[in-house]
């Protein structure tokens, strides 16, 4: 396994939003994580990126404890995640989002010599690199039309695709993407799941929740669905969504799963 999480767990004072959590991601697997609202899943995401300390429980990432690293450290080590809601600068482009990004990536090659490429982006090997992966990402996520228009300008489903791209400068391999169909019209969810088969297709590692069952179900290989933090079904997303107990989780919920 290339990644694993056992008995993790939770608590904010009284309540457990993950509750003794275990499952597994192989190598170039797209795992789907359905359920429904305060299921516990943006706090898993959050425990797996180091943004929260996990009360009891162990994340292994190729075979080492990361629980309870500095989210830095772990996304430097390959594991990043993307927001619901991307944060932007608004008088900044595309390209400039992602060279801010990239110096993190920098930092896991360079160590503190990125500092000088801080002050002379497009110059010296460093700043060449960044550039030519800057390239390769505005590609591979359709935002190259977009790369000199600001975040002000972008469509909603443009700004979350450059959050993607973000994620992407950091070169992960294993991505986390929390809610990424979400807003999207089924346009920009296509185009969304097309990127992601891709990512996949580079060697990209997946961790997607989401409520949109047509796009996940379709998407993920592997299905987990959580309900008041704890897992009720993991198979595939056919099998999951047809759970009775998934079923019923969602129906206790305002909003359901969403066939889009
Ligand atoms: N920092 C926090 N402090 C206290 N409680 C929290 C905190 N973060 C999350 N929770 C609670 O933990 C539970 C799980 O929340 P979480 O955001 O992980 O759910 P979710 O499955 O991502 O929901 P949604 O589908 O609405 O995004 C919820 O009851 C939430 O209110
Ligand atoms: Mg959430």
């Amino acid at each position: 396994m290339l990644f694993e999480v056992a008995g993790l767990t939770k608590r904010f004072d009284g309540l457990t939003a993950v509750s003794d959590l275990s499952f597994g991601i192989d190598k170039g697997e797209i795992i789907g994580v359905f359920g429904p609202n305060g299921s516990g899943k943006t706090t898993l995401l959050s425990l797996i990126a180091g943004m929260l300390a996990p009360t009891s429980g162990t994340i292994t990432w190729k075979g080492q404890p990361i629980q309870g690293a500095k989210p830095h450290d772990i996304a430097a080590s390959g594991v990043v995640k993307t927001f619901q809601n991307p944060q932007l600068f608004a008088e900044l482009s595309v390209a400039e989002h992602l060279m801010i990004s990239g110096h993190l990536m920098l930092k896991r090659r360079l160590g503190w010599r990125r500092v000088a490429t801080l002050f002379n982006p497009d110059t010296g090997h460093a700043g060449a690199d960044l550039e030519r992966r800057a390239g390769e990402v505005l590609k591979l996520c359709r935002l190259d039309a977009a790369r000199d228009q600001t975040a002000a300008e972008l469509s909603y489903g443009e700004e979350k695709m450059l959050g993607v791209a973000m994620a992407l400068m950091c070169e992960p391999e294993l991505l986390l993407l929390d809610e990424p169909a979400s807003g999207l019209g089924q346009a920009e969810i296509e185009n969304l799941e097309a990127v992601l088969r891709d990512l996949r297709a580079h060697g990209t590692t997946l961790c997607v929740i989401d409520h949109k069952v047509g796009f996940l179900g379709k998407l993920a290989d592997r299905a987990i669905s959580l309900h008041h933090g704890a897992k009720i079904a993991e198979g595939t997303p056919e099998a999951v969504l047809r759970d009775p107990g998934v079923i019923a989780a969602y129906l206790g919920h305002q909003r359901g799963p969403s066939h889009a």
